[in-house]
């Protein structure tokens, strides 16, 4: 059966180009860059060329301002960890209420730990409350963390203006972004637009790079301790041998997503927009969770009423079509995605929200296929759903009281 992959906000696929500058670094240099002999110089030389290009696309950084890691969820927990470690006389943290699990977790674990953590909410479109964000800041406040785009619905977050805000109110709070989802897909400028940003995270395998590769910019003269401890690589910061070969891909996958941008992002956008009026158009009772705030170009997250994520999946895959669930989080929980949660979506959506994510290997082809065979899989599902009216195919009476409940009805 031919795979229609629509989950790249999961990950993606290696680009050709990526696999072909990574592939020597595996076979014929595959030496230790710390070791002295000559063929270990070419090792080392590629890193050095690789924190370059990366810090020259993110808007001339500095090379040194660049720390590999092995993926966004251990950049993130180095920001937090080390800022920190670094900044023990401080405890008070702004997140938001919709991150991914790679901050949120470390959220509810420092204040397990004592810590005073702020989520700040998000309204129904998923964009944060300014006002409770600005209330939040305090004299006390070590971090900020608000993530440039949600992996979930897409949404995107002004970080230039929350950073700008963050330092206006207090030059020593250290800001974070995770960037994860952005990084390659949207503009992002540390010397300009994002100059208040002290510390982003990102990661290989959503820009077409392999997965165990990840880097932290840490802006110089941001206080943040290593998190991982033991030989002097990475300048004494991140310690472990290099991943040499992946650390090669993550630049070329950069640089490949800044020279295709301007190409590759119309098309996707047109693929997504597509697919959401299309299904807009022939599904009732489906709702794009997010549709009113700015949003990636390449995630579509729809929220089919009265039924469940997981059955609309298992029939899209029946048909070879990747997609994901908002509703049952990574730990196989039936919990809905907290993110949602936080959107307020009704409970008769919650559990029935699929998030399509678009890439440039997508083909129009591909969205066709997935225009034909969608409203049929919601409709089948429908049709087994206690909520509604097989005879008359619609919602039950009693269900559409559910349309606008954010919570379970009490029985
Ligand atoms: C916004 C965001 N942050 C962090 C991560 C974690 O990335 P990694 O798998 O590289 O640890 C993801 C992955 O889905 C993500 O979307």
């Amino acid at each position: 059966m031919t795979i229609i992959y629509m989950d790249n906000n999961a990950t993606t696929r290696v680009a050709p180009e990526v696999f072909e500058a990574l592939t020597p670094f595996l076979t014929e240099e595959y030496y230790n860059p710390s070791s002295m002999y000559d063929p270990a110089h070419g090792p080392a030389e590629a890193i050095t060329a690789a924190r370059k290009t990366i810090a020259k696309l993110l808007g001339k950084a500095r090379p040194d301002e660049i720390l590999f890691t092995s993926c966004a969820t251990e950049s993130n927990n180095t920001a937090i960890f080390g800022a920190i470690a670094a900044n023990q006389e401080r405890r008070h943290i702004v997140i938001t209420g919709v991150e991914h699990p790679a901050i949120f977790a470390v959220g509810e674990e420092l204040q397990r730990r004592g810590f005073e953590i702020d989520f700040i909410p998000v309204d129904t479109d998923g964009q944060l409350d300014r006002v409770e964000f600005v209330h939040a800041l305090r004299n006390d406040t070590l971090l900020v963390s608000v993530m440039h785009a949600n992996n979930e619905t897409g949404v995107i977050y002004p970080v230039e203006e929350l950073s700008r805000i963050t330092k206006e109110t207090d030059p020593s709070i250290i800001f974070h972004t995770d960037a994860t989802q952005t990084v390659g897909k949207l503009p992002i400028d540390l010397r300009n637009s994002f100059q208040h940003v002290d510390l982003l995270s990102f990661s290989g395998h959503k820009l077409h790079a392999p997965k165990g590769i990840g880097a932290l910019y840490i802006r110089r003269g941001t206080r943040c301790r290593p998190f991982l401890l033991g030989g002097h690589q990475e300048d004494g910061r991140r310690a472990g041998t290099e991943n040499v070969a992946f650390i090669v891909a993550l630049a070329k996958a950069l640089e490949l997503a800044v020279e295709r941008h301007d190409e590759d992002e119309p098309r996707v956008r047109a693929m997504r927009d597509r697919l959401e009026s299309e299904f807009e158009a022939k599904i009732p009772y489906l709702e794009v969770n997010g549709k009113n705030a700015a949003r990636l170009s390449n995630t579509l997250n729809v929220a089919c009423h009265f039924i469940e994520g997981e059955g609309i999946l298992f029939q899209l895959s029946a048909h070879g079509i990747c997609a994901s669930s908002g509703s049952a989080c990574t730990s196989g929980s039936l919990e809905p995605s907290h993110v949602l949660r936080a959107m307020h979506i009704p409970f008769s959506a919650i559990h029935g929200s699929v998030r399509f994510s678009l890439s440039r290997y997508n083909t129009d082809a591909e969205v066709d296929k997935v225009i034909e065979v969608f409203p049929g899989i919601v409709d089948s599902l429908r049709r087994l759903s206690p909520y509604w009216d097989t005879k008359k195919n619609e919602p039950r009476p009693e269900a559409m009281e559910m349309l606008t409940q954010s919570e379970m009805p009490s029985a």
